[in-house]
């Protein structure tokens, strides 16, 4: 947890005021016990003399002066406190936040989005939260308490006191030996279990319709009670603990007062201290304690935060797998893509999704890929774009290995459309310049227009303004579909990735759609993947895939001819006459 005070250079002179302004509430503290001493001495005249009120009223204003400077400084401390941790933790956010945008797949498979959110969110305000309590007294406790024992020693040496003290101390030291060992470990457990019921609303939110449809309310609420009950348990149990500490304190202080009367109505009656000496002891013996117990405060706080940073410390830390590059090598071809006997296996899978595949596709080229479910497409195109690095195999875009490009300059090649596609809560025309913030307002339409978005588009309210909600809900599956495929297109990249895009398309749309972009996006390499033949049987090379493996490579027409996989699936979907 403390790795993040580094984040306070540019801050050191907002932390040296509230180290002199904790020195100077300190000093505060201290003078006024010894003031009420003499205003006791004061009331406590000898009989015959009378009072000096006027004494009593200097003092008291005396006393009023400084009161009112120490709360001023606690004020200004809290202030100051609050406002190096905010920036300090707005840091760490950031880097945070970064950190996670760098994640290639394998990383973000890793830790799960719940528990990503949850460590951008939950821990860092439970971290802030006590570091604006560590500023504020991890040097004001201990000066307090060290402080008043020293005075207390000097001035009021009488060894009762001491051990009565002493003895205050002990029983708070033993509270909070018990309430760490109690507690610490359960922070632990907490945060995992606030993870999970994070996880637990989050696939309720996203699965709503489908819960809704299958009936499976009481099956999903069932799921969410029993983490819910589980971190409720948890949650009681160390604040329970942690509440009964406080009563503790108040009985221990309770205690010692009486101690400390009794002590001094004995020594008084022998004349072993002046009547004064008493509230002095018990001032003096009170800000002891308070400097102790807000010690103490940090100590129960403080692993709970640890906790906290221990998490965000594991995503900071985290090793990137896949290492970008801040210079792209050289390289002399353009719009090529090219695979050397490439082979992948998911980190922790045992099978490879893909084994040996080698091809090339050259500039303006079409390339597709077709083959059932779960052969291996989406992942061949996650290797194109390096979501992933090869197990066994080299990636070559333009002639040059994909480990040695810039992120930045191999995804300015392309224009991506996933399988899933996903809209962000922004206009429209902000998700269509998605990656090319700088498109004119002509590319915008021209990308609108080719992928056959400008009739929807224009009855939209607004029409380009148009507010897309969160994953794009308020616009159907194939207008979802078009628009990111007009995403792509905007970026006038050298290859377009299709994965899947065309099927949420009507037959029609679709040939309309591929027609537009060969004649007006020429020179365009694509790498197409597809379920219907009747998308792909025009592309220049068809690799055929079949788990993991290419069992067949050429045209339409070569592949009808000597494949029988490409064949079974083309008879499935088409007629022996459209085929021809
Ligand atoms: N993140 C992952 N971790 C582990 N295995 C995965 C992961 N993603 C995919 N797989 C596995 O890799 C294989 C290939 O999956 P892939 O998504 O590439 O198939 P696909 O051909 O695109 O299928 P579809 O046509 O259904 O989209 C499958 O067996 C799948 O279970
Ligand atoms: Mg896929």
């Amino acid at each position: 947890m403390f790795r993040f005070l580094k984040r306070l250079k540019e801050q050191w002179w907002l932390v040296a005021l509230i180290v002199i302004l904790t020195c100077a509430q300190v000093c505060f503290d201290f003078m006024l016990p010894s003031l009420m001493g003499d205003i006791i001495k004061e009331i406590n005249v000898k009989s015959g003399q009378t009072i000096v009120m006027q004494n009593i009223f200097t003092t008291s204003i005396y006393m009023l002066v400084i009161a009112l400077s120490s709360g001023l400084c606690a004020i200004a401390i809290s202030i100051l406190a609050s406002k190096v941790t905010s920036r300090m933790m707005a840091r760490v956010r950031y880097e945070l936040y970064s950190k996670i945008s760098s994640f290639s797949a394998h990383e973000m498979n890793g830790f799960s989005t719940s528990s990503l959110i949850t460590r951008t969110t939950n821990d860092i305000t439970n971290i802030s939260n006590t570091y604006v309590l560590f500023f504020r007294f991890i040097l004001y406790g201990p000066l307090l308490a060290v402080g008043a024992f020293v005075f207390l020693a000097i001035k009021n040496s009488q060894w009762q006191f001491m051990v009565s003290i002493a003895g205050a101390v002990l029983i708070l030291g033993l509270a909070i030996f018990a309430i760490v060992r109690i507690c610490v470990p359960k922070f632990d457990i907490i945060q995992t279990k606030i993870d999970k019921v994070n996880l637990v609303t989050k696939e309720n939110l996203e699965g709503l319709r489908v819960v809704r449809a299958y009936n499976a309310e009481s099956y999903q609420k069932n799921k969410f009670s029993n983490i819910n009950d589980s971190l409720t348990k948890d949650d009681k149990l160390a604040n329970r603990v942690l509440g009964a500490f406080f009563p503790v304190i108040q009985l221990v202080i309770g205690l010692l007062m009486i101690t400390i009367t009794l002590i001094s109505s004995k020594l008084i009656e022998k004349g072993t201290i002046p009547y004064d000496q008493m509230t002095v002891v018990i001032q003096f013996a009170t800000l002891l304690l308070t400097g102790f117990v807000l010690m103490v405060l940090l100590v129960v706080y403080i692993p709970r935060a640890s906790t906290c940073a221990k998490r965000i410390n594991e995503v900071l830390d985290s090793p990137i797998l896949v290492k970008d590059n801040a210079k792209s090598d050289r390289y002399n071809e353009v719009g090529t893509v090219e695979f050397k006997d490439v082979s992948f296996t998911y980190p922790g899978g045992d099978a490879p999704s893909l084994d040996k595949i080698s091809f090339k596709v050259n500039k303006g080229e079409t390339l597709a890929f077709i083959g059932a479910t779960g052969a291996g497409k989406t992942t061949l195109l996650n290797l194109i774009l390096r979501f992933y690095d090869t197990s066994k195999g080299t990636v070559l875009v333009d002639g040059l290995d994909v480990k040695k490009f810039n992120s930045h300059d191999l995804f300015n090649k392309f224009g991506y459309v996933p399988q899933k596609p996903y809209l962000f809560h922004a206009k429209l025309k902000e998700n269509v310049c998605l990656g090319k913030p700088d498109a004119t307002r002509e590319d915008l339409m021209e990308a609108l227009d080719i992928s056959q978005s400008t009739e929807f588009v224009s009855k939209l309210t607004n029409g380009i303004d148009y507010e897309i909600s969160q994953g794009g809900k308020n616009v159907s599956g194939g207008q979802r579909q078009r628009l990111s495929i007009a995403r792509a297109i905007v970026m006038k990249p050298e290859i377009f990735i299709f994965d899947d895009s065309f099927s949420a398309l009507d037959y029609k749309t679709d040939k309309v759609l591929r027609g537009e972009i060969k004649k007006r996006c020429k020179g365009t390499t694509n790498i197409i993947v597809a379920q219907r033949v009747g998308t792909i049987m025009d592309a220049d090379q068809i690799i055929v895939l079949d788990n993991g493996k290419m069992v067949g490579k050429g045209t339409h027409k070569e592949l009808l001819k000597k494949c029988a996989v490409y064949k079974e699936i083309a008879l499935s979907q088409l007629s022996k006459e459209e085929l021809e």
